[in-house]
């Protein structure tokens, strides 16, 4: 396994501590993704953000497996899928994505998406605090939430959520939502945090780059960190792999941010969560 340097840790509002980089695995075959999470865990990476939806469970858990990694050095994320919400319903999902990953636990559970119009995520949360409990679930949180969901579900319910893991590159700051996790105790995790390869074209992230022998991705990993957001980009490329965790030898300097930041447009990839059902 690799000397790289570790991400350094970003304790949650119940101690637990998360990678600041981690890997995700969206749109990833299950039949690739063994060989992505093995380069990725290779490279250094600690963190695997999966989800029940994506399909791959199996693969990261053949991945995890194999790479005789003691368990308590890893990160796994998975997520609630919609059409699972409800208390009951919630509890056999994440029994079902525990098998398929192989493990007795997860490090962090999300709803995935708030999807307002089945109006289950409370009954959902309930379902996660318990497990939570259990001790099944070393954290729980939320993806996709804005800050009108958050207040419903922290109205009344016992865990304040750990985690919102949303839409966040330099074309989609989410100014207001990050504001009201850094109130809150949420820490904010940023996923498309790429931009799906949108924002690594633009000319001020490509400036920043050749100051520092860098490229794009790097640098736009880097506005993340130094931002305090944990950020979770994809690749299927060993090569991009390692290179999007080769980001702890320079850091951005104010303007460096201030001229990354300048980006934000309201660039989404992804659906708007008050819309997706
Ligand atoms: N909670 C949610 O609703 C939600 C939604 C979307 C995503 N996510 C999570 O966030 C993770 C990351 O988001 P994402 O996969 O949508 O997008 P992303 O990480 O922003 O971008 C991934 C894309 O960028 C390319 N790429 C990666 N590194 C690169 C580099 N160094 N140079 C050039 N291109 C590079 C990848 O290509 P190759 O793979 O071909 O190398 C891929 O096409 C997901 O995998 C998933 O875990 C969560």
């Amino acid at each position: 396994m690799s000397t790289t340097p570790a991400a350094p840790a970003v304790a949650l509002n119940n101690g637990v501590e998360i990678p600041q980089l981690g890997f995700g695995v969206f749109q990833v075959p299950d039949d690739e993704t063994t060989a992505a999470v093995t380069a990725a865990l290779e490279a250094g990476y600690r963190s695997i953000d999966t989800a029940a939806i994506y399909g791959n469970e199996t693969g990261v858990g053949r991945a995890l497996a194999a790479s005789g990694l003691p368990r308590e050095e890893l990160f796994v994320t998975t997520k609630l899928w919609n059409a699972d919400q409800g208390y009951d319903s919630a509890l056999r999902a994440f029994d079902d994505s525990l098998a398929k990953l192989g493990l007795d636990h997860v490090d962090l559970y999300l709803i995935h998406w708030p999807a307002p119009a089945r109006d289950l995520y409370r009954d959902s949360w309930r379902a996660l605090e318990r497990l939570a409990g259990e001790g099944r679930v070393r954290a729980v949180g939320v993806s996709n939430f804005q800050p009108a969901h958050l207040r419903r579900l922290m109205d009344g319910t016992a865990l304040t959520p750990a985690v919102n893991q949303v839409e966040l590159h330099p074309g989609l700051q989410q100014t207001e939502l990050r504001a009201f996790h850094a109130a809150h105790g949420i820490a904010t995790e940023a996923w498309s945090p790429l931009a799906q390869g949108a924002v690594l074209g633009d000319p001020a992230v490509a400036a920043v780059a050749s100051r520092y022998g860098k490229s794009p991705a790097q640098v736009v990993i880097r506005w993340h960190l130094q931002l305090g957001n944990v950020v979770i980009p994809k690749s299927v490329t060993p090569a991009r792999i390692r290179e999007n965790f080769d980001v702890f030898d320079f850091a951005l300097t104010d303007e460096e941010m201030r001229a990354v930041a300048a980006l934000d447009r309201g660039l989404r990839t992804g659906p708007h969560p008050d819309e997706l059902d």
